[in-house]
């Protein structure tokens, strides 16, 4: 049982206990009915108090049993509430640290409130593509106006107790504790023990001075925000019904709103994302209680685009760090590019003055390696080759103390020859952060051959620590995202060849929800990098056929926004892309050059051969184990690559497709003279599952 009964004088004490946050799965609602039950059937019970042990009242649903028959299994929620509004005996709602979600609903069937001071408070089914569903809706606006209600609702954000307890007229918390809680949640319970009627929420009226009015301006506010999610449409519309519809209508309002979007593709992609980033820490071989080695303090080697970004992560998170650089130029100019960016956050008032002066004062700078040999951690950012990359691990290697970490933030090197520079191969590991790494979520870890296992635990929480999502990765050319987006690349460079343009892929792209197109993308991040890479790739692999346009584009100097032309034409100063009539003319040159017959290509096509390659590349990714699962994958494109969230990852996309489809289209295309028939054949994975009728997932 997930709930302890026990009796303190003449209050029956019902404690939630299911860590770490007290998650309504079954047995704690089983847990909560019997303590009803028990405290109704004993006369010398006059009153009972809620609460949850350690750190939560309740952090709402239990998510380990998301999706499964047991989260729905009676008693569900609403029945709970159902039957704490029905008992004969009051009671209190002991609420600290967090209460949300069903937690919060929970409390609001209870006849009284008693706070702690902190607590957060939150209705966040929005952020999964939900609105609360046992009653949420209809009881929030009760205690606390429809329009705290309304912004709580449809942003999920948390609200501190002490915040709501100002709320003119609110209802929510008839107590906001002073020092103890349970002791006050008991003194209160024995003060209210007698009294009748027991107030219940339900019989609350909801009013506002221009009801119709505001909804509608709610509703044109939510609708231009959130383009791509029916969610927060939905919560409006909910908690709308509070206002007009009597309390009963108002929850068959609630559920039908919340049963439709439980199928929505969005909420199933905002669900998928939400277990997927909780999976990704799991590894296992390496389980969650492997010890960890503690870092104090962390080294970065080059300061250039890289290397202070990632610097500025550990500072954020008060860190101290010493960067190394060959010319002391080089080091001024990193230093101050980090400090401009402080400055920039500064402006903006998103960070105070003396916490820049705080983080500024934790970083360090030399040119000298033995001052690098207290340092815990050791992240290498200089030039991508592998010689260079020699010389600094075989340096690391003589400088740094025992037990330290040896990381490299190569992009496409292989991390195991890197540890082989070492005598410590078990010390070495990738951490390949993304572009700006003081903003990208994302932080692939890669795991050598060698790689220890505390030595991947301590990089996992340390990549949290610093607040990114950690994905790992085995050692492949690529490793799991650039992998991945090559073969994305190579098919927007054959639709240039068959009749589109940059600029049709790119709105199609960017119309199916991706941050930006493949063409905008290879401008901002400098058209010569796919270049260099290309050129070892195909030396090794010369009979990989792909689009030259690429190349040709290069061999014109248009590396992107960086030389102000790429794709694209760009004015000075702006970052607008506009459409190039001589890389138009340059594509079609090429076209004729292979004799090829442009023809019109529709957006459908385009969206389905980027992604689709995306999926096939990924499912060998999974197969050969360099991902743990597919839905790392997911993680990947979504923090990394901006892959539109509402379609929850490139695995997740096919899987909603259905992989028999993806399979089928993957036919279509190998039918294609112009295209690459070899790598149009599906993975084994996929077309096994495909066969099968099952989902990566
Ligand atoms: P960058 O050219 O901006 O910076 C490299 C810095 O390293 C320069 O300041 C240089 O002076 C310094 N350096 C070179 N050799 C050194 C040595 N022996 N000792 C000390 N400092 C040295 O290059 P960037 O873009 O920061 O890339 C660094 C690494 O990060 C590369 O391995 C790259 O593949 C990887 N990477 C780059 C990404 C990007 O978008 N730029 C994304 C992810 C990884």
């Amino acid at each position: 049982m997930s709930a302890n009964y026990e009796l303190r004088g003449n209050v029956a004490v019902i404690t939630m206990d299911n860590p770490p946050v007290n998650g309504l799965g079954h047995a704690t609602r089983l847990g909560i009915v019997n303590g009803l039950e028990r405290a109704q059937a004993d006369d010398a019970v006059k009153a009972i108090v809620i609460s949850g042990a350690g750190k939560a009242f309740s952090g709402g649903a239990d998510i380990k049993e998301f999706g499964s028959p047991k989260a729905l299994a009676e008693p569900n929620l609403l029945s709970v509430i159902l039957a704490l509004e029905a008992s004969s005996k009051p009671i209190v709602a002991a609420i600290h640290s967090v209460c949300m979600g069903g937690g919060l609903e929970l409390a609001l069937g209870c006849h009284y409130r008693v706070a702690a001071k902190g607590t957060q408070v939150a209705l966040p089914e929005v952020k999964i593509g939900l609105i609360p569903g046992a009653g949420g809706t209809q009881r929030l606006p009760r205690v606390i106006g429809v329009e705290n209600a309304m912004n709580m609702i449809v942003s999920g954000e948390p609200v501190k107790s002490e915040m709501l307890a100002m709320a003119p007229g609110q209802k929510l918390f008839d107590k906001l504790a002073e020092g103890d809680l349970m002791t006050e949640a008991l003194a209160f319970a024995a003060e209210v023990a007698d009294k009748r009627p027991l107030p219940l929420v339900r019989n609350l009226k909801v009013t506002h001075p221009s009801a119709d009015a505001y909804v509608q301006f709610v509703k044109n506010m939510v609708g231009g925000m959130s383009k791509n999610f029916p969610a927060p449409l939905k919560c409006v519309e909910a908690v709308a019904g509070s206002l007009k519809l009597p309390f009963d209508a108002g929850m068959k309002l609630e559920r039908e709103l919340f049963t439709a979007l439980m199928f929505t593709p969005e909420s199933k992609a905002l669900r998928h994302a939400f277990m997927a980033e909780r999976a990704t820490t799991k590894i296992p071989d390496v389980p969650a209680d492997t010890p960890v080695r503690e870092i104090k303090k962390v080294a970065v080697i080059g300061a250039g685009t890289m290397g202070g970004g990632i610097a500025m992560n550990f500072l954020n998170a008060g860190i101290p760090v010493v960067i190394l650089e060959m010319k002391q130029e080089a080091l001024d100019k990193g230093i101050g590019i980090i400090r401009k960016n402080y400055d920039a956050q500064v402006k903006k008032g998103k960070l105070k003055q003396d916490k820049l002066d705080a983080r500024m004062a934790m970083l360090g700078t030399t040119l000298n390696y033995a001052d690098l040999k207290d340092a815990d951690l050791v992240i290498e950012a200089v030039f991508e080759d592998l010689g260079v990359k020699e010389t600094v691990f075989k340096t690391l290697d003589e400088v740094m103390k025992p037990g330290a970490i040896l990381a490299s933030n190569t992009s496409t090197l292989d991390v195991n020859k890197i540890a082989a520079f070492t005598k410590r191969p078990q010390d070495v590991i990738g951490m390949h952060f993304f572009s700006p790494a003081n903003v990208m979520k994302l932080l692939e870890v890669i795991r050598g051959e060698k790689t220890a296992k505390d030595v991947l635990a301590t990089v996992m929480q340390i990549g949290k620590k610093i607040r990114k999502t950690t994905v790992v990765s085995g050692v492949c050319d690529g490793f799991i995202g650039n992998r991945m987006i090559e073969q994305y690349s190579r098919q927007a460079g054959f639709l240039l060849e068959e009749g589109a343009t940059p600029a049709q892929v790119d709105k199609a792209m960017e119309k199916f929800g991706m941050a930006m197109g493949p063409f905008r993308m290879g401008d901002l991040a400098g058209n010569d990098v796919g270049w260099y890479i290309r050129k070892r790739r195909y030396l090794e692999k010369p009979n990989l056929r792909y689009s030259k346009t690429a190349d040709l584009l290069c061999e014109m100097g248009r590396f992107g926004q960086k030389t102000g032309a790429g794709w694209y034409d760009y004015v000075p100063g702006k970052r607008d892309a506009i459409p190039s009539p001589v890389v138009v003319e340059m594509i079609e040159k090429h076209r004729k050059d292979l004799g090829i017959t442009p023809r019109k290509i529709s957006d459908d096509e385009i969206v389905h051969r980027l992604v689709y390659a995306l999926v096939n590349e990924g499912a060998k990714i999974v197969e050969e184990g360099i991902a743990m699962r597919a839905s790392d994958i997911d993680m990947v494109y979504l923090t990394g690559y901006g892959f539109p969230l509402h379609r929850g990852g490139p695995m997740n996309y096919a899987d909603q497709v259905g992989l028999f489809n993806v399979v089928g289209a993957m036919k279509r295309f190998a039918a294609n003279p112009h295209d690459d028939a070899e790598f149009w054949k599906p993975a084994p994975l996929l077309a096994k599952l495909a066969a099968e009728g099952r989902s990566f997932s």
